[in-house]
């Protein structure tokens, strides 16, 4: 049985790649699956923010899950420090993970800079609250941007560390699968996770830069499109994006080495669920010039009835809170299956 697993922080304003890499994905899986959506306010403590900006930030994502169409009454949406056992197994897993795991992340390395000593110990545990998060449901599908590659294999080592370490006393329990970790006989009990990256906006990136990643924390607000931007400034920092000075190409090859290019079609593809190939199809042989403001006005047409329903939302912030209840106690019911569980499977009395 698939089970949908995928969270967000809520640090800063969420933008396009969020959405195109996240949220619209996360939408679109609802329709066939069993999903459960989180705002992972735990991991928020691990960047700097004071606790009533925290607060706000956590409405605002569920807001922002609402908005685009997920819908609380099939799905589960809540915010991860309503369900403790998420601490707990994480717990778990920062003695299942290796150091050296953990060491080799790329994400830890960028925010913790030059002076690591400095970092915190949660920013270097983080990844493993991550696999807790997913693996608390056995989900089996995440869905999420290209830079969350590296954690979501991370979640897999940890998977399979843990199973192949408990093996005997999984079986025990009779629930886990029988499977083969080379000719070695395992007793499964978290299942491999299968991120789901795909689509023509894996990683949305920079309009100043079509290098970077497009990002919460870039000092520059005209490198994003933010979900809370109005009209106006969508069409304002499109028309600014960056640019080479040729046309567009009539397939896909012709975006190779043109980063701002490929970007921007990517992010037409993405916004209208084509693919790039089938937007060249159209745009082929045009100018920017006339591009841009089809881009402009498209992109408009989907975010701003999500901006206007976010603003509603967050106008009267009980209907909110309920809903992150009511997801709260859903999943801790579920999570508190795996848990009794893992609990006699590590053998805690
Ligand atoms: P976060 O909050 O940084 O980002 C939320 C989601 O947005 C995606 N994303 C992007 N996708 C495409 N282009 C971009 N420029 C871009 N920027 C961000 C991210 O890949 C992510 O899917 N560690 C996670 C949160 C998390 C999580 C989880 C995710 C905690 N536990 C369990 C999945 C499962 C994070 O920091 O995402």
């Amino acid at each position: 049985q698939p089970l949908v697993f995928s969270g967000v922080q809520p640090t800063g304003n969420l933008h396009l790649g969020n959405y195109l890499g996240a949220i619209r994905k996360f939408v679109a899986l609802q329709e066939k699956n069993d999903c459960i959506y989180c705002v992972v306010d735990m991991h928020a403590l691990t960047a700097q923010l004071v606790h009533d900006e925290l607060k706000e930030q956590t409405r605002s994502i569920a807001a922002a899950f609402i908005a685009s169409g997920i819908d609380p009454t099939k799905h589960i949406v809540f915010n991860q420090s309503k369900v403790a056992a998420h601490a707990e197994l994480a717990w778990i897993f920062n003695c299942v993970a290796r150091m050296g795991w953990m060491n080799r992340m790329t994400q830890f390395k960028d925010k913790a800079g030059k002076d690591a000593e400095k970092a915190s110990l949660g920013l270097l545990a983080y990844p493993s609250l991550m696999a807790a998060d997913i693996l608390l449901y056995r989900a089996t599908h995440v869905p999420v941007g290209d830079d969350q590659k590296q954690h979501l294999e991370l979640t897999r080592d940890i998977a399979q560390k843990f199973n192949i370490d408990f093996t005997a006393q999984i079986r025990k329990t009779g629930k886990g699968v029988d499977i083969k970790v080379g000719d070695e006989p395992v007793h499964a009990y978290f299942p491999m996770v299968e991120p789901l990256i795909d689509g023509p906006a894996p990683r949305v990136m920079s309009l100043r830069d079509g290098t970077k990643k497009m990002s919460k924390s870039d000092p520059s607000d005209l490198s994003r499109i933010n979900l809370m931007d109005d009209s106006e400034t969508i069409a304002k920092k499109i028309k600014k994006a960056k640019t080479d000075p040729d046309g567009l190409p009539g397939e896909t090859d012709g975006l190779a080495g043109r980063p701002e290019a490929d970007n921007l079609v990517g992010i037409y593809a993405a916004l209208s669920d084509r693919s790039k190939a089938d937007v060249l199809k159209e745009f082929g042989g045009q100018q920017f010039s006339t591009f841009k403001p089809a881009l402009a006005d498209l992109a408009v047409a989907v975010l701003a009835p999500i901006n206007a329903e976010m603003r509603r939302l967050m106008a009267a912030t009980d209907h909110i809170d309920t809903i992150l209840k009511e997801g709260g106690d859903r999943a801790a019911a579920r999570a508190a299956v795996t848990m009794a569980e893992v609990r006699d499977i590590v053998g805690f009395l």
